[in-house]
C-alpha cells in the first residue's frame, strides 16, 4: 500500500501511509487507539473507499472498491465481531452465500467433504456437521479462518482476533496460523497484546496519528529480539512502566460477601469476600462462570441460590436497578452487544446511568451532563472530535473508555469490570489501571474479571481462580504467578498444595 490517504469529513485520519506485507509473513499492525489501523485495513478489504494512494499485489496495481473485489484478489478480512450464524453447522457457514448447487439441488455432501478437507488442512479435529452454537470462542475463530481459506485467501487480515480469547485458546489459533504461514499465506495481525505480537509475528509496523512511525522485523535473526517495551515506546512515543502502578494500601473490612451462591449450569457454592477499597481479580478460562457470577451479583439474573451479603446484612439483588441503588456498578464483557447504545451519541451514552442525578424537576440539566462528561473525557483521555457524534464513530479502544466513564459516572461503592481493557492500547491500559488504583484509594471496591493473567497480576490485591463454575483457589498478590494461574484455571492443582496439606 502506497501513500494511502483518508479523511472522515474534515478529520484526516490517514496521511500518506505506506505498508508492505511479505509472502508467508505474519505482520503486526500496531498503534494507539484511534490511530487509523482499522481504517487502513478497511481500505485494503474494500470496506471503505480511499481518498488517495495505490495498492499493489506482487508489484501489480489493483483496484479494490468492494469487499467482493478484495476477496477476488485473495484478501480476507476477519473482523473482531465474528460473523458466523449460530443456528447453522460448520459447513453451512463456510459455504454461506456460495453454496455448491447442481441446478436447484444443493450439494450437501460435496460441501461437507470440502469443508472437512479445509479443516484437516488446518489440522483441526472438527466435524463439518457440528453446529456453530456448540463451538467455543476459539473454534469459532478457527471457522472464520477456514472460511477465509475457502476463498483461497492469500492475505488474511485479523483485527484484534484474540481480544476475547484466553491464553490456551489463543495458542490454538497461533498453531494454525503458523502452519498456514508455512504454506505461503500472509497475515496482518492487529492487537494490543504485545506479548502475543512478539510470540507470533515476524514483522511490525507502528502507526501514530495516521502516519507510520516505525517498522521492522521482530526476530532480527542473530540479534536480540525486539521487546514489548520497545514496541510500546514506538506506539506512545515514551517509556511506559508499570513499576509504580501498584501501591500497598490498608484495606477496610468485608463489604460484600456471598454464601454458597449458585446458579444451575453456571456456578456453584461460591463463597467470596470483597473488602472495602480492595481490587479483587477473578480469572479463569472462557466458560469458567465468572461473568455469570458477577452478572448475578449485579442483579441480571433474579433467580439464584445462596446468599449475597452487603456490610454483613443479606440483600436480595433481583434487578440491576436494585444493584445500582446499592451502589454497585458494572461494565459488561461484550462492549458491542451490551456496553453501548449504538443509536446514541458519545455524550448520551456516558450519562445514561446518571440521568436521575442530572434531573432538575422534570428536565435533564444538559449543563451538568456536559460538565460531567467533559470531566471523564479529560480524565480518561478519550479521543473524540465531537462528543455529540455517534458512539460508533469512536475507535474501538475509545468506545471502551466511554463505557468505563459511564460506569464511573454513578459514583459506585463497588465497581465490577468484565474484561475492562479489551481492545485498549498499552498507554490507555496503564491509565485505566491507575484510575482503578485511585478509586480504591478513595475506598471504592473494584472487581476485575479478566482472562489476561498479566492484567490481574498488575493491579490486584487478591485473586480468585475459577474453573468450571467454582472457585478453585484464592491467591494472595505475593504468591500469584502466571504459571500458577494457568495451572489452576485449566483444572490442575499446585504442587505446594500437597506440601501444605
Ligand atoms: N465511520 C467513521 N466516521 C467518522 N470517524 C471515523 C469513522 N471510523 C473511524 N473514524 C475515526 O478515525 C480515526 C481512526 O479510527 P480507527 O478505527 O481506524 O482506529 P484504530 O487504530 O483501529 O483504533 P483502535 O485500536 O481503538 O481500534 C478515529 O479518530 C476514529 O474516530
Ligand atoms: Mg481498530
Amino acid at each position: 500500500m502506497k501513500g494511502i490517504e483518508k479523511s472522515f469529513d474534515r478529520n484526516q485520519v490517514l496521511h500518506g501511509v505506506d505498508f508492505t506485507l511479505k509472502k508467508g509473513s505474519i505482520h503486526a499492525l500496531l498503534g494507539e487507539n484511534g490511530t487509523g489501523k482499522t481504517t487502513l485495513m478497511n481500505i485494503l478489504g474494500g470496506v471503505l473507499p480511499r481518498d488517495g494512494g495505490r495498492v499493489f499485489i506482487h508489484g501489480e496495481e489493483i483496484t479494490i472498491t468492494s469487499p467482493h473485489m478484495a476477496a477476488e484478489q485473495g484478501i480476507a478480512f476477519i473482523h473482531q465481531e465474528l460473523t458466523l450464524v449460530n443456528d447453522m453447522n460448520i459447513y453451512e457457514n463456510l459455504f454461506l452465500g456460495c453454496e455448491i448447487k447442481h441446478g436447484i439441488v444443493v450439494g450437501r455432501k460435496e460441501m461437507a467433504k470440502k469443508a472437512a478437507e479445509i479443516l484437516s488442512l488446518m489440522q483441526v479435529n472438527l466435524s463439518p456437521h457440528t453446529m456453530v452454537r456448540d463451538l467455543n470462542a476459539s473454534y469459532k475463530q478457527v471457522v472464520e479462518i477456514a472460511r477465509a481459506l475457502m476463498k483461497n485467501a492469500r492475505v488474511i487480515i485479523m483485527d484484534e482476533p484474540t481480544a476475547s480469547l484466553t491464553d490456551v485458546e489463543i495458542e490454538h489459533i497461533f498453531t494454525i496460523m503458523r502452519s498456514l504461514k508455512e504454506k505461503g499465506v500472509s497475515f496482518i495481525f492487529i492487537s494490543h497484546k504485545l506479548n502475543e505480537v512478539i510470540e507470533i509475528c515476524d514483522a511490525y509496523t507502528v502507526m501514530r496519528d495516521g502516519r507510520v512511525v516505525a517498522s521492522g522485523s521482530i526476530d532480527n535473526s542473530g540479534q536480540e529480539k525486539i521487546s514489548e517495551n520497545d514496541l510500546a515506546k514506538h506506539m506512545v512515543g515514551k517509556e511506559l512502566s508499570y513499576d509504580d502502578l501498584y501501591v500497598q494500601r490498608e484495606l477496610g473490612g468485608v463489604l460484600l460477601e456471598t454464601k454458597n451462591l449458585s446458579r444451575e449450569n453456571e456456578f456453584h457454592d461460591i463463597n467470596l469476600t470483597l473488602h472495602k477499597g480492595e481490587i479483587l481479580g477473578v480469572t479463569g478460562l472462557l466458560g469458567d462462570g465468572r461473568s455469570e457470577l458477577f452478572a448475578t451479583i449485579f442483579g441480571c439474573n433474579p433467580k439464584y441460590g445462596g446468599k449475597i451479603l452487603l456490610n454483613g446484612k443479606e440483600v436480595k439483588i433481583h434487578s440491576t436497578r436494585k444493584a445500582h441503588r446499592l451502589g454497585i456498578s458494572y461494565v459488561p464483557r461484550n462492549r458491542k452487544e451490551n456496553g453501548i447504545v449504538k443509536d446514541l451519541s458519545v455524550s448520551h451514552n456516558m450519562s445514561l446511568p446518571i440521568l436521575e442525578k442530572l434531573r432538575n424537576f422534570l428536565f435533564i440539566s444538559r449543563k451538568k451532563e456536559r460538565q460531567s462528561n467533559e470531566y471523564y473525557v479529560n480524565a480518561l483521555n478519550i479521543k473524540v472530535s465531537d462528543i455529540n457524534n455517534s458512539i460508533l464513530s469512536l475507535s474501538g479502544g475509545n468506545q471502551q473508555k466511554a463505557v468505563l466513564a459511564k460506569a464511573l459516572g454513578s459514583l459506585p461503592q463497588i465497581i465490577i469490570l468484565d474484561n475492562p481493557t479489551q481492545g485498549v492500547d498499552v498507554g490507555a491500559k496503564l491509565e485505566i489501571y491507575s484510575i482503578l488504583m485511585e478509586l480504591s484509594k478513595q475506598g471504592v471496591s473494584v472487581v476485575v474479571l479478566s482472562s489476561e493473567a498479566q492484567e490481574i497480576l498488575r493491579v490486584c490485591d487478591r485473586i480468585y481462580v475459577m474453573c468450571e463454575g467454582e472457585i478453585r483457589r484464592e491467591l494472595s498478590r505475593s504468591e500469584a504467578t502466571e504459571e500458577k494461574i494457568m495451572v489452576l484455571a485449566t483444572g490442575g492443582t499446585l504442587s505446594d498444595e500437597t506440601q501444605t496439606a
